[in-house]
């Protein structure tokens, strides 16, 4: 088999950069390990900019989007039992962000290869990737019979998350990592129940941070922290809705609860790696980078990886220029960096840290009373937030 672009992975880089390679006429292959119905009913982020929504709208992929995406135009940061609004629209002129989980997004991008004559192989396991320095790059896969196969391209995007081999196959001594794990996880559920909020909530209380969000009128997305090394098997539906509950009291505010259907514990970690290219392979997304999920950024990132990417691989095929290709990692890499640090700042401001001092907590209310009573520093939070327009 070949292609121009060989890209391991159909998660939201591997897929969105088919999508828009497609778009700039270039032609590319995806090869994932999994099967699409595992891939489409993956429960992830539910986030999404301002910037990777016009980028959906944008490209024809926006419809369902629009018209089952929740937008919220501010959210609630609970601290001492009382709630405080950060505005997004009025302080970033007019940035919003919108609910709309991460498979959602998948099934349309899957939906919208496959009617434009795109190619993604399912259950297809890479299993290295070969002459990434030279001028004809490969992939080595392995298909759901066990037969191997070789995938030859002129590019390689390397958009296999944070386990894959894209990022395995650079190097030690030509790459840098730089890594953060925190002392805690997140434990996630969806529930059946009603909204008990407009916007999302996010909370810090003694017993630890809280997350509400939510899917639809009849589902709804929960997280709160928890030992990462905890088993969702010791907490029961009850044990679950009085943590939730104690950890967003005040004011009256109850959660309206409901059956829970799914459970799960996420490890919280911050990870980048300098450099994301290695000759003719590019990394793009998780593979390169992580973020702990308290900044909503992880599925945002990976979007304006690939939209970088796909302009730098359209300008070498219009142009020859390797210019956009060789700035690629750097271009990224700024954006990366600003996630970084936002995501680390609003995990710090929020969670409870088991060796807090008492200073420490009195520390973190003062932050939080600053970012919700000065107007300045809400917008820098509202601002992070929403995100900066892609590029
Ligand atoms: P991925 O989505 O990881 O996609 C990589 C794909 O590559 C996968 O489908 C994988 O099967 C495939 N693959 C790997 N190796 C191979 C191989 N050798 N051959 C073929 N295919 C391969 N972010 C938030 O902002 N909020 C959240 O609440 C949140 N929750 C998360 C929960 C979990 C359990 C995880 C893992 C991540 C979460 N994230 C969250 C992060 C967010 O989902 C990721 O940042 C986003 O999925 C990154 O997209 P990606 O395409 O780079 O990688
Ligand atoms: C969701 C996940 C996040 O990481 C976040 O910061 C906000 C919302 C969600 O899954 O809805």
């Amino acid at each position: 088999m070949r292609t121009a672009v060989g890209i391991v992975g159909a998660g939201p880089a591997g897929l969105m950069l088919s999508h828009l390679l497609h778009r700039r006429g270039i032609e590319s292959v995806v090869v994932e390990s999994r099967s699409r119905e595992s891939i489409e009913a993956t429960i992830r982020a539910g986030v999404l900019e301002q910037g990777t929504v016009d980028l959906m709208v944008e490209t024809g992929i926006g419809e369902r989007l629009r018209r089952e995406g929740f937008v919220h135009h501010g959210t609630e940061l609970r601290f001492g039992g009382r709630g405080h609004r950060i505005n997004f629209y009025e302080l970033t002129g007019g940035r919003v962000v919108t609910v709309y989980a991460q498979h959602e997004v998948l099934k349309d991008l899957i939906q919208a290869r496959l009617n434009d004559g795109g190619r993604i192989l399912f259950e297809h396991r890479a299993t290295a990737i070969e002459d990434a320095t030279g001028e004809r790059p490969a992939i080595r896969l392995t298909g759901p019979d066990g037969r191997p196969e070789t995938l030859e391209c002129d590019f390689v995007a390397g958009c296999d998350g944070f386990h894959g081999i894209g990022r395995a196959t650079i190097p030690e001594a030509a790459r840098r990592e730089y890594l953060r794990v925190y002392p805690f996880g997140w434990f996630g559920i969806l529930a059946k129940a009603p909204p008990s909020s407009d916007e999302l909530i996010y909370a810090r209380h003694e017993r630890g941070f809280a997350l509400i969000s939510t899917r639809s009128p009849e589902v709804q997305r929960m997280y709160f922290q928890c030992d990462p090394s905890d088993s969702v098997e010791n907490w029961s539906d009850d044990r679950i809705w009085e943590e939730l509950q104690a950890r967003t009291e005040g004011q009256g505010f109850r959660l309206r609860e409901g059956a829970i259907f799914q459970k799960g514990i996420v490890p919280m970690r911050s990870f980048v790696c300098e450099t994301m290219r290695h000759g003719r392979l590019f990394l793009a997304g998780d593979a390169a980078h992580i973020v702990p999920p308290t900044g909503a950024k992880g599925l945002n990132l990976a979007v304006n990886d690939v939209f970088l990417l796909a302009r730098a691989i359209g300008s070498h095929y219009a142009t020859g220029s390797p210019e956009l290709l060789d700035g690629y990692p750097a271009a990224a890499l700024r954006r990366i960096w600003r996630a970084q640090h936002f995501s680390w700042w609003m995990t710090s401001m929020l969670h409870r840290f088991a060796d807090a001092s008492e200073f420490d907590d009195r520390r973190q209310l003062a932050e939080l009373e600053l970012i919700t009573t000065s107007l300045p520093a809400a917008t820098v939070l509202a601002q992070n937030y929403v995100g900066m327009p892609l590029g």
